[in-house]
């Protein structure tokens, strides 16, 4: 069967059609895939067979995978669940259960693991089990976002630091719902603003959830221009909402775009999505380090104890 290419929107986002990736696959064959990946961001694979094996196995043509952070773990250190479904009982896990709370910071516009030294190249989410309605995955395309930004504001961009922070993004949905030792363990990072694609050297916007403020400016005003931001980048132009069918898996480049969950009835239905996270290449800033003053201003902003 040949291989073919069919865009998601006009902006970014591809279907690719016609490639087993659940069985093994030659490096030859998995080149055009990094390819499509580059260029257009979010790729989508349907009627794929993973399972948990597999799926890391396919993942790792990407490169080395991260150990995730995962509220409701399952089937090793590898993958982040994104479930309702307990992995011991297999029953329906309580909407309040601290694990159901966590992936609320989902439905935020995020990037996967912007909060750590060494932010995600992609990550790969494969739906086991759907709902019936409602639990959509949204994408926006921060290169689309940048090239379409006024050019003063691009301007402004160019070499500012964002501080990023799993304590505060999580603290804007719950400030309860990470332990001191959790947040011990996520120290707040810096990271560039604009990324550069290595292979085509377009840009994108690198922001987020987990971007709690600009570095050097006022906490107030590198607030309101990162609000600005994703309220452009947002727009319906440089989005993409993917409806789930069970068998799918999509790729995306968290250098590129942002993504967040969408609302489900988790009392009514299952839903069962694992997700491997490849680890980048490096951090996108020399020191990701954040100054201790600089924490517990942001932390308190939030009603974190710092
Ligand atoms: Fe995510």
């Amino acid at each position: 069967m040949a291989l073919t290419i069919t865009p998601l929107t006009p902006a970014f986002g591809a279907e690719i059609a016609g490639i087993d990736a659940a069985k093994a696959l030659r490096d030859a064959a998995f080149r055009p895939i990094r390819d499509a990946f580059e260029e257009y961001s979010v790729i989508l694979l349907r009627d794929q067979g993973f399972d948990d094996a597999s799926q890391i196995a396919f993942s790792k043509h990407f490169g080395p995978l991260e150990i995730s952070i995962s509220a409701n773990p399952a089937g090793g250190t590898h993958f982040a669940r994104q479930s309702n479904v307990d992995m011991t009982s297999g029953g329906i896990i309580a909407k309040d259960d601290r694990r159901m709370r966590y992936q609320l910071g989902n439905y935020l516009w995020h990037t996967d693991s912007s909060f750590k030294p060494v932010p995600a190249l992609c990550s790969l989410l494969s739906a086991r089990e759907v709902p019936p309605e409602g639990g959509n995955t949204e994408f926006a395309s921060m290169r689309a976002a940048h090239a379409a930004l006024p050019a003063e504001t691009r301007r402004k961009l160019e070499g500012l630091v964002a501080v990023h922070s799993l304590a505060y993004s999580r603290a804007r949905v719950d400030p309860t719902v990470l332990t001191p030792n959790q947040r011990q363990e996520v120290p707040a990072v810096r990271q560039t603003m604009v990324r550069s694609n290595p292979v085509n050297g377009r840009n994108a916007i690198f922001i987020g959830a987990h971007a709690s403020h600009v570095e050097g400016w006022p906490l107030a005003e590198g607030r309101q221009f990162i609000a600005e931001l994703m309220a452009f980048a947002t727009q319906p132009r440089f989005t993409y909402s993917h409806r789930w069918r069970p068998g799918d898996i999509v790729i995306w480049d968290n250098r590129a775009v942002l993504h967040r969950a969408t609302a489900y009835d988790t009392v009514k239905y299952r839903r069962l999505m694992q997700r491997t996270t490849v680890a980048g290449d490096g951090p996108t800033v020399a020191d990701p380090l954040v100054p201790a003053d600089q924490v517990a201003e942001m932390y308190a902003s939030v009603g974190v104890p710092a």
